[in-house]
């Protein structure tokens, strides 16, 4: 096992930024280190290695909690391999990723979860984890869900949109949730009024309105402040800790800013993309354009003022975690299948990639401080997910999952030059100061000097803890 020197750097945490050296034995961070101090000059002459950090932040690896590579919809799958999508994740700063696996109707959660699990094993270019998609709950799956708590998926994923596919109704969903109370595991939501939601949609289609916007029209976001609320007050009645994933709007973040306020136990994660594309300019495009943007929830209208709202709900920790919801297709053959009707374009946005360098332009801007940089994008989502000290901080003990960040370079986000398999960039265009340049999960170097290092199977799974915010 190699041991590496990385100097010079500044090191970043949830709670400062300071000038430190790090010394990593194998796979683990074995020190932090004052420069010039005599033992980082002992740790320094004893290292196999050294990297010069200089000039550069040296941040703990990605934590990105929303994935969902080659996930099913309809008929077809995400573009994504674990594969693809996992190197993508390494090349952009991210060395861990949560996914989910899925329990469809009618299905035994085991059977959901040994499918996905044979899908990522042996794939994997950074570690990984499960959350479990309960789409059935049955007595059973109830039960299950408390053995899959004890072998390290903590959280489990609920729907309120997603009527006849993964839809629960507002007693199954209390079900879940009081089982998760006597469990300790984390409910995540899908927080959107799907039945109504439907009912919009098919009159829209009649009316004859079946173009890519109508998508977001329809989903509209009174039924997403609508089903938070709903899911929040469900969460106080089944004494259950809840995680509002992908929240896109002002209303939704406010009937959670009320709840932690009231003190209750509820967070919330938003995505890049709904801190920078939005309805008219994105999902609105002329002609089928628009399709490229296509996700649940939707992206909102630049008229509101839902993406000042969500970076203030990020300064606030209203919200408390950036992942990406990374379900990338390809326009070719997959958003194309909804040509006719937008309820046929598979939903999702790919981002895995590009969550670092997007939330680091929170930093640049002025929204954000470096430390809740970290925190959103790295700490808190180990926290939240049962995966820390082990994941989210640079310290000893911890896996040497580090990421050295070079504010100094600049570059445009596009096609061309990204790494997840897609035939578009959602972010095509945007201009990004920093830069990813060195990657070492589990102390390899999996991304340097411009060139990706690693390999697949690199990456292991790992079995969660219970969440530390639980109550
Ligand atoms: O559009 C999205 N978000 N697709 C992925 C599935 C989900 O609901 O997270
Ligand atoms: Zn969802
Ligand atoms: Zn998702």
């Amino acid at each position: 096992m190699t041991s590496i020197y990385l100097k010079g750097g500044t090191v970043v945490s949830a709670t400062g930024a300071d000038a430190a050296d790090v010394l990593i034995d194998g796979d683990i961070i074995a020190a932090v280190l004052q420069p010039g101090s005599e033992l980082a000059a002992t740790a320094e002459a004893g290292a196999e290695r050294v990297l010069d950090a200089s000039g550069k932040y040296v941040i703990p690896g990605g934590v990105d909690v929303h994935t969902h590579m080659q996930l099913p919809m309809g008929p077809t799958s995400s573009s994504d391999t674990f594969e693809s999508g996992t190197t993508a994740a390494a090349w952009g700063g991210t060395t861990t990723i949560i996914d989910f696996a899925a329990q469809m109707k009618g299905q035994q959660v085991r059977h959901g979860l040994d499918e996905r699990m044979a899908e990522a094993e042996g794939n994997c270019a950074i570690d990984y984890a499960f959350h479990m998609v309960i789409g059935d709950v049955t007595e059973t799956a109830l039960k299950d869900m408390a053995a899959l708590v004890d072998e390290g998926i903590t959280s489990f994923k609920l729907f309120m949109a997603y009527p006849g596919v993964y839809y629960s109704d507002d007693g199954e969903i209390l079900r879940a949730m009081q089982t998760a109370s006597e469990t300790g595991a984390m409910i995540m939501m899908h927080a959107e009024n799907g039945i109504a939601i439907d009912v919009l949609a098919e009159q829209a289609v009649a009316r004859g309105e079946t173009s890519p916007i109508t998508h977001g029209l329809v989903r509209r976001q009174e039924l997403e402040s609508e089903a938070t609320h709903r899911a929040i007050k469900l969460a106080k009645v089944g004494a259950a800790p809840l995680y509002i994933v992908h929240l896109s709007a002002s209303g939704a973040l406010e009937e959670v800013t009320r709840a932690r306020n009231d003190g209750a136990n509820v967070f919330a994660e938003t995505c890049p993309q709904y801190l920078y594309l939005n309805l008219e300019d994105h999902l609105g495009v002329p002609g089928f354009e628009g399709a490229k943007y296509v996700c649940s929830t939707p992206l909102r209208s630049k008229h509101e003022h839902h993406q000042a709202d969500l970076w203030k709900g990020l300064r606030t920790d209203d919200l408390s975690v950036v992942a990406t919801d990374h379900c990338p297709f390809c326009m070719k053959d997959q958003k194309e299948l909804g040509l006719d009707d937008f309820r046929a374009i598979p939903n999702g946005i790919g981002g895995v990639e590009h969550r670092m360098d997007l939330i680091y332009q929170g930093v640049v801007q002025g929204e954000i401080t470096l430390p809740r940089w970290v925190e959103l994008c790295s700490t808190t989502p180990a926290r939240m997910f049962g995966l820390y000290p082990r994941k989210g901080v640079i310290q000893p003990g911890s896996d040497a999952d580090i990421v050295v960040y070079d504010p100094a370079s600049s570059w445009t986000i596009s096609v061309d030059n990204h790494h997840m398999n897609m035939d578009y960039s959602a972010f095509e265009g945007i201009r990004i100061d920093g830069s990813v340049d060195t990657v070492l999960a589990r102390g390899n170097i999996i991304i340097g000097g411009g060139k990706y290092l690693g390999r697949k199977g690199d990456g292991r799974y790992l079995k969660r803890g219970l969440s530390q915010y639980l109550m």
